[in-house]
């Protein structure tokens, strides 16, 4: 992932990195990746990995990157909480990994600087060995979505930040900005704090900053999930061009689900109300996949993704473990 982030950076635009838990959701961001030609991150967590029964999900990837050669394609573990679990991933074939050390194992309970920085240590150690990229987290998102996030707000201090990124050498820094996971974010138009942003990438251009909680939450997509019996309450999230202000100040990986899960949902809801006798699966999950293919779509060429795809020759984990160790 991370000669795709300095890509990002050379391109000043950013990489959506789409959570995905089974076949069609993979399918539907390649799809979008080869018709709008971006290089892309496809992220699981671990309940993802759970849901999969790992093996299934590590194949499908690896089908996602046989079938896609032309498309530089990052895998990336989600919310690591150890080192155990990043090591999992890496054994699985990721070449990016999280560790959310603002957590505790737990995944709720928020950790002080000193632990954060020594989970975070050693899963770099590990990781840029094997020419794996690692992804660190400082400060707490609000919002709570199954079971990951403290649900309480703290937003990422910039001097404490390059502390950290020197302390742990992390490739890529998850900072809190005022968003959180899940569809329910705000109640009104929300205002990132631009200044943190800007304050660690003046001092750090090198290290990639994402932006956690960057569903839109497509009010279009609301409307459907709803028209066709669902019950999504008011929602809203962080729009399009707060994101694309933020992008000129080093974030560079823009971790959507949410938006993903809303544009599958009403697909489905709408096959099962207009067509009450379907049973077959891929009548339902069919459009559910053209519906995340056509959202992800829109994100890359929100994102500035679009025609990247072909910049550069991906490299492989050894030579980037090469690269590590001159570092
Ligand atoms: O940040 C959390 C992601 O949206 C993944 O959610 O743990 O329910 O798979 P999950
Ligand atoms: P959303 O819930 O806004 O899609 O955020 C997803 C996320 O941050 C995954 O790590
Ligand atoms: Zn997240």
């Amino acid at each position: 992932m991370r000669q795709l982030l300095d890509e990002a950076s050379k391109g000043n635009y950013a990489l959506g990195a789409f959570n995905v838990n089974n076949m069609e959701q993979i399918q539907a961001i390649m799809m979008a990746a080869r018709s709008t030609q971006s290089p892309v991150i496809i992220q699981a967590s671990r309940g993802a990995l759970k849901y999969s029964n790992m093996v299934y999900l590590r194949h499908l990837m690896l089908a996602a990157a046989e079938e896609n050669p032309n498309i530089p394609l990052a895998m990336h573990l989600d919310h690591g909480n150890s080192l155990e679990s990043c090591k999992t991933a890496i054994s699985l074939g990721f070449t990016s990994v999280m560790i959310d050390g603002s957590l505790k194992e737990d995944g709720k309970t928020p950790t002080n600087y000193e632990e954060n920085v020594e989970v975070t240590k050693k899963v770099v150690e590990y990781a840029h060995k094997l020419g794996v990229t690692v992804e660190g987290e400082l400060g707490t998102l609000g919002g709570i979505e199954d079971g990951v996030g403290s649900g309480k707000v703290v937003l990422t201090d910039p001097d404490q930040a390059i502390e950290f990124i020197h302390e742990t050498k992390v490739d890529a820094l998850a900072v809190a900005i005022g968003t959180s996971h899940g569809a329910y974010k705000f109640k009104q138009t929300p205002k990132l704090a631009l200044d943190v942003v800007r304050a660690i990438h003046e001092r750090t251009p090198e290290t990639a900053l994402v932006m956690h909680g960057s569903s839109s939450v497509p009010q279009e997509l609301v409307a459907i999930v709803n028209k066709y019996g669902g019950q999504m309450k008011k929602a809203m999230g962080v729009p399009m061009e707060a994101i694309q202000s933020v992008i000129p100040h080093g974030v560079r990986k823009v971790n959507i689900d949410t938006d993903g899960r809303i544009a599958v949902t009403g697909a489905i809801r709408k096959v099962f109300v207009e067509h009450p006798g379907a049973i077959d699966p891929r009548d339902y999950l069919g459009p559910a996949r053209e519906a995340l293919a056509e959202l992800v779509s829109g994100k890359m060429k929100d994102l500035g993704t679009a025609g990247h795809a072909k910049d550069f020759a991906p490299i492989t984990l050894e030579d980037m473990s090469k690269t590590y160790d001159k570092m």
